[in-house]
């Protein structure tokens, strides 16, 4: 019995996700930063792709990874994006589509909301993850699969007012993530969902204003009465781009401590 259960551990992967090749966008701080630590301590390949900062975020992490600076809105950097993870890896296996604008968002009235800066959140937030996915599935379909995680957010469960272009792209993201896994599926491709909670972000830390609003209300709201950290969701990340989940697709997994029951 112990020799069988001795026989069956030793052949469980030390580092489930060696070898694979990952995209993190927005990964130069805050959730996706950690998300991208958490895939490189367990073997991935990390390309941080950002704005800015991607480089310097890159050589923190403990695998061969890299930096590229990318507008995740831009069409053509998306596409090159793409092909300088293929140049630089070989291949593509993971997609997690971080990148988005929240904190910088000013909460206002919906009739406030310039058309320019609604555009802009559907650009950034949204638009970006089609653009990325576009780019990516042709080599994950080479590779004969993959795994895509979008980051949405727990705000359009219970819908919360004043960032109304924010919560509406986070909505848009949840039904992009059910549709495009019916579509992928057959490729062996798994698109799934997470919905953070309030998250002291560096993001977030940087705007007072937010975490004055936010933050003491999201700790009384939710099960577990402490502040939500990056980290906090990197356990859901990585189980959505282990092999453990092969036969999950279309999900959204909240990770809020409990506030938004489903
Ligand atoms: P953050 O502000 O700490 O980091 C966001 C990163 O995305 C930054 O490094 C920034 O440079 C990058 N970025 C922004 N626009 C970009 C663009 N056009 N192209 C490339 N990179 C770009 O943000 P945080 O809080 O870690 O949020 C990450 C994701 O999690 C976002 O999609 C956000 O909407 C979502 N989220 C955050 C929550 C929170 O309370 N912090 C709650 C729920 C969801």
């Amino acid at each position: 019995m112990s020799t069988t259960n001795q026989k069956s551990q030793d052949a469980r992967p030390a580092a489930p996700l060696e070898g694979k090749v990952a995209i993190v966008t927005g990964a130069a701080q805050g959730i996706g930063n950690a998300i991208a630590h958490g895939l490189a301590a367990e073997g991935a390949h990390v390309v941080i792709a950002d704005l800015h900062g991607a480089e310097e975020a890159a050589q923190a992490l403990p695998q061969k990874s890299a930096g590229i600076e990318v507008d995740v809105a831009d069409e053509h950097a998306v596409a090159r994006m793409a092909e300088e993870t293929i140049t630089r890896f070989g291949g593509i296996d993971l997609l997690v589509n971080n990148a988005g604008l929240f904190a910088s968002l000013v909460m206002r009235p919906f009739t406030e909301i310039p058309l320019a800066e609604w555009r802009r959140v559907m650009d950034v937030n949204v638009a970006s993850m089609f653009l990325a996915c576009q780019a990516v599935v042709p080599h994950m379909r080479e590779r004969g699969g993959g795994k895509i995680v979008n980051i949405s957010s727990a705000t359009p469960f219970l819908g919360v007012p004043l960032r109304l272009h924010y919560v509406t792209s986070k909505g848009a993201i949840i039904a992009f993530t059910r549709a495009l896994a019916k579509e992928l599926g057959p490729d062996g491709i798994n698109v799934n969902c997470i919905a953070p909670g309030f998250t002291l972000s560096a993001g977030v830390l940087e705007h007072d204003a937010v975490l004055d609003q936010l933050s003491r209300a999201a700790v009384s709201a939710r099960a577990i009465k402490r502040d939500q950290q990056p980290e906090d969701l990197v356990g859901a990340a990585l189980f959505l781009c282990r092999p453990t989940s092969d036969f999950v697709t279309g999900q959204t997994l909240v990770v809020d401590g409990g506030l938004y029951l489903h």
